[in-house]
């Protein structure tokens, strides 16, 4: 049974739903219950006909830290239980455009959701950092696949298994997001942006969407094979070990 949380607000603003992570006193890392909220807002957002596009943005000046750490922890005894799965799934299924605003930190999945939304902008101060081999896991969201394909294997290679940080304006050369914008005026821009697509003739806007996606067999096939992989590290003792380091403090 999906938990409630109030930490993703979700509000209506003409044909745009716009989901905000809320729990900036742990940097909006994504626990399990935030995940179903997310799941859930998405298909509110699919089935409902007057919603033509949805914003995702975080607070307090991150966008988010990632997977709950202390979630890694727990899930380890059950891994294929993780919400994180089903919203990877949601994610790469997903038929309205998602707009992403990042403003600051934007770690692990916070870093492979580029992979998946149709447009990104984010703040001058945003960085970005899968740091899945460090943790002792292996890339998600179909990252192994997708970031080869639009950045060349080595470039995904030094961020993929070197995990290197990376800028913005880095985020922008490499085609990973359209534009840098000023935090002041990053959620009216992503507001704008994610309108303009919501008042498209809809299912033109929504079949050429599909196109550009492509066929996502080969997506979720690859999706489920991160998702196998990344269900036995999480019980390893690398991965255990990293966990606890940040858990203590020292990953940091
Ligand atoms: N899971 C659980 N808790 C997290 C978290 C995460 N992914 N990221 C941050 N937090 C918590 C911290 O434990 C801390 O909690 P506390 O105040 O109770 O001690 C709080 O959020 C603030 O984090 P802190 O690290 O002190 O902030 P910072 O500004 O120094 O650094 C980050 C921000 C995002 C760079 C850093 O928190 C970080 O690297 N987080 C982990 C990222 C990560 O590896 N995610 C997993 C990706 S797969």
């Amino acid at each position: 049974m999906a938990q409630a949380t109030d930490d993703v607000l979700v509000s209506r603003d003409g044909g745009v739903l716009a989901l905000t992570l809320a729990r900036p006193q742990k940097k909006n890392a994504l626990t399990g219950a935030m995940y179903e909220a997310l799941i859930a807002a998405f298909h509110q957002a699919e089935t409902d006909d007057e919603i033509g596009a949805i914003v995702l943005r975080g607070s307090g000046g991150v966008f988010t830290a990632g997977n709950d750490i202390g979630d890694f922890i727990a899930a380890a005894q059950a891994p294929q239980k993780m919400a994180a799965y089903r919203f990877v799934e949601a994610l790469a299924q997903l038929n309205k455009p998602l707009v992403l605003a990042i403003e600051g930190a934007a770690i692990g999945i916070g870093t492979t959701l580029l992979l998946h939304c149709d447009l990104a902008f984010a703040t001058p101060d945003a960085q970005f950092k899968m740091p899945f081999v460090d943790l002792g896991l292996v890339p998600e969201a179909g990252s192994s696949l997708l970031l080869p394909q639009r950045i060349g294997m080595v470039r995904a290679t030094e961020l993929l298994l070197l995990g290197k940080g990376f800028s913005a304006q880095r985020a922008l050369e490499l085609g990973l997001i359209n534009a840098i914008v000023p935090v002041q005026a990053l959620e009216n821009h992503a507001g704008r942006e994610a309108t303009a697509l919501a008042e498209k003739p809809r299912q033109a806007m929504l079949r050429a969407r599909r196109m550009l996606h492509g066929d996502r067999t080969q997506l979720l096939s690859q999706i489920r094979e991160e998702g196998a992989a990344f269900a036995a590290a999480l019980k390893s003792g690398e991965a255990q070990k990293a966990f606890q380091k940040f858990m203590n403090k020292g990953g940091r």
